[in-house]
């Protein structure tokens, strides 16, 4: 018999993390022991990014400090900014951002320097400038003037005040900061293994970054967000919903944003996520995404017992808040950039090269002929 193999390294543990852990005696994510619900309920998000970065949720003096350092990296180069209105504007959001963070690697002065202190420094400008960089992005191909990052703002609002040149009410922001506090870590999923698995040759931040985005970007990943949309669209209203659901069941299809790896019984995330969701449309006087949400979450727990992701409530979520569908994971990138740097920070300190094996399943040796005889 040959080797077991274990496609998609499904339950197989191949490293330790102190940065988060979903637990199964309060069925619920945790960020370095607290559950991400209880998180959103007592912090804002910039609170949560330090927590998974440093480890502790810091206190006023702490907190006050890593404002000031998010704030004083806002800006981006000019180089940047030109490249940016030099991209195609049908590009894909998240091939702005894998692009972004990479010409940042290119302009950073100490990106081969993968000491702590250097990483914490690159963590900072990467997490502070992407928000910057997609904004502008997202004004630049509409043909609209690029709004720079305000100091006074906290990062949700700012990133409401870049993309659409105002900050909404701030329940609105509370959901958005709850959407990013959710989305800001979570374990060994894919773009965080091919962060950590970058960062095992002793790679830099920004390509670690770089390959967890193009890794994020994936339907079955953080794309999920937009395919949620994608369906909802596709749905149009209601009373189309039932009809829709069961034919996609009766057709084996995929439905976006239902099942995960980890949770087998509901993501704990979800409920945090649908309040909010609710919250929101409320304040827009939008039913139809809730009641559409509802039915065919209904009909996937009835007929295949299979539960929502994260990515199902905030898709809807960011559309009624007015963002453009393909800027769903963007947003996502935005706050993951806290967990992957976490993760690779974690990686260096305990570094050891990723490199699995795998079962040849190819011809047996041959002998090589010439191109003459072939
Ligand atoms: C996330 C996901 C990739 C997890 O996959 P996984 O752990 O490899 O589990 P599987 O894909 O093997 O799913 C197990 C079974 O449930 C079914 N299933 C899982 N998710 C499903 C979904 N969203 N819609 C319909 N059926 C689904 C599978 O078809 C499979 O059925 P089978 O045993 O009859 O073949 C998968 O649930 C999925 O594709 N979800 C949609 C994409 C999504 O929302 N991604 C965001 C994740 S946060």
């Amino acid at each position: 018999m040959g080797e077991e193999i274990k496609k998609g390294l499904m339950g197989v543990t191949v490293d330790e993390t102190a940065v988060s852990k979903v637990m199964p005696e309060i069925n619920s994510l945790t960020y370095r022991g607290y559950a991400a619900q209880d998180l959103c309920a007592e912090c804002k998000f910039e609170e949560v990014a330090y927590l998974i970065l440093n480890g502790e949720l810091p206190n006023k003096k702490q907190l006050k400090k890593f404002e000031k350092q998010e704030n004083k990296e806002r800006k981006i180069s000019k180089i940047l900014v030109d490249a940016i209105k030099k991209i195609p504007k049908k590009a894909h959001p998240m091939d702005v951002a894998r692009t972004v963070v990479s010409i940042m690697g290119l302009e950073d002065k100490e990106t081969r320097d993968n000491s702590p202190e250097a990483n914490m420094r690159k963590v900072m400008r990467i997490f502070a400038k992407t928000p910057v960089a997609l904004a502008a992005f997202y004004r630049s191909r509409k043909g609209k003037k690029i709004i720079p990052p305000k100091s006074n703002l906290s990062f949700s609002e700012n990133f409401f005040h870049m993309c659409f040149g105002k900050v909404p009410n701030k329940d609105i922001v509370k959901a958005f900061d709850v959407s990013l506090i959710l989305y800001a870590e979570h374990s060994f999923n894919v773009s965080t293994f091919t962060a950590r698995t970058i960062t095992s040759s002793l790679s830099d931040i920004h390509g670690a970054i770089t390959g967890a985005i193009a890794s994020l970007k994936g339907p079955l990943h953080g794309g999920a967000n937009e395919e949620v949309m994608h369906m909802m669209n596709k749905i149009k209203k209601p009373e189309n919903a039932l009809k829709w659901i069961n034919n996609a069941l009766d057709n084996k299809d995929v439905v976006m944003g239902f099942g995960h790896r980890v949770y087998k019984s509901g993501d704990s995330r979800v409920p945090t996520m649908r309040e909010y969701f609710g919250k929101v449309a409320k304040i827009k006087k939008d039913k139809k995404f809730e009641k559409i949400y509802d039915i065919v979450e209904k009909v996937m727990i009835e007929r295949k017992d299979i539960h929502p992701n994260v990515d199902y409530p905030t898709g809807p979520t960011y559309h009624l808040m007015g963002f453009d569908t393909d800027f769903f994971t963007p947003i996502f990138v935005i706050s993951r950039i806290t967990g992957w740097s976490a993760h690779i920070i974690e990686q260096h300190a305990a570094n050891k090269l990723i490199r699995p094996l795998a079962a040849y399943n190819g011809s047996k040796h041959r002998q090589v002929t010439s191109l003459s005889k072939r």
